[in-house]
């Protein structure tokens, strides 16, 4: 039996709690969803329960190719027991198609398809909008040595190779995604989440989106678009 101990952070969609044993956290998916750095908000009945389900999918196909996670297993319906991580201040994130803030920041054609998967760093700060940062940042700043810099863009690019295909084999295209990494004994481990509240997921007939941007442009059906990812990849929800 897990007990959930003292809240240890709680973000815009999920809560972090610790248990009984120091080195394992309880990570609760709440139904809240956010976007714009938190300007829109919005509680949407099921998701947490759905990404608690998405992300343990994720996270056990990765494991079980070679890409090692803090995930331990699902504890209920919206929460799960997760290695304790020391994370790095920074996301990674990896373009296969330019939408969203690339298109802004750079003058991108929106659905411009990269030749080879585009890595970013961005800094983990809500209060300065999450800014674009690069392998620089994080030495001058001792957020991570060289070491850890090219382990996180190998993990994240050999996750990219892993995910297009279980999407690409469903009829579904992985646009983006952010994924961040933490440190436990040494090693550079997956943390957080994989679901479509952090990816952009396009269905490859229609193109549309079945992803967080439906909530970000008021599209509806939100919870349902999760779902059918979900379904078409085989999660039980
Ligand atoms: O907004 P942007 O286009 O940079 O997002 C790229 C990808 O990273 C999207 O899939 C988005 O959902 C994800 N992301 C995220 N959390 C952030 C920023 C981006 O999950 N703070």
């Amino acid at each position: 039996m897990i007990e959930k101990g003292n809240l240890i952070s709680e973000g815009k969609a999920k809560s972090l709690y610790e248990t009984q044993n120091q080195n394992e956290l309880l990570m609760v998916y709440r139904d809240d969803t956010s976007a714009f750095d938190g300007k829109k908000k919005e509680a949407l009945k099921g998701k947490g329960e759905i990404n608690n389900k998405f992300n343990a999918h994720i996270m056990q196909y990765l494991d079980k190719n070679g890409i090692r996670t803090h995930h331990i297993e699902n504890v209920t319906d919206t929460e799960s027991l997760v290695h304790r991580l020391d994370m790095l201040p920074v996301e990674c994130v990896v373009r296969n198609i330019a939408t969203g803030s690339i298109c802004r920041r750079l003058g991108v054609e929106q659905g411009l398809k990269f030749e080879n998967p585009l890595f970013e760093f961005f800094l983990k700060d809500d209060d300065l909008g999450d800014p674009l940062i690069n392998d620089n940042h994080i030495i001058a700043f001792n957020w991570g040595t060289e070491e850890e810099i090219a382990i996180m863009k190998e993990k994240t690019l050999i996750i990219n190779k892993l995910l297009c295909k279980i999407f690409s084999d469903v009829g579904l295209i992985l646009v983006d995604y952010k994924v961040e990494f933490g440190r436990k004994d040494g090693q550079i481990i997956l943390g957080d989440e994989f679901t479509p509240d952090g990816c952009r997921i396009w269905d490859k007939e229609t193109g549309e989106s079945l992803d967080k941007d439906r909530f970000r442009k008021d599209l509806g059906d939100v919870v349902e678009s999760y779902q059918i990812v979900a379904h078409k990849l085989g999660i039980s929800i």
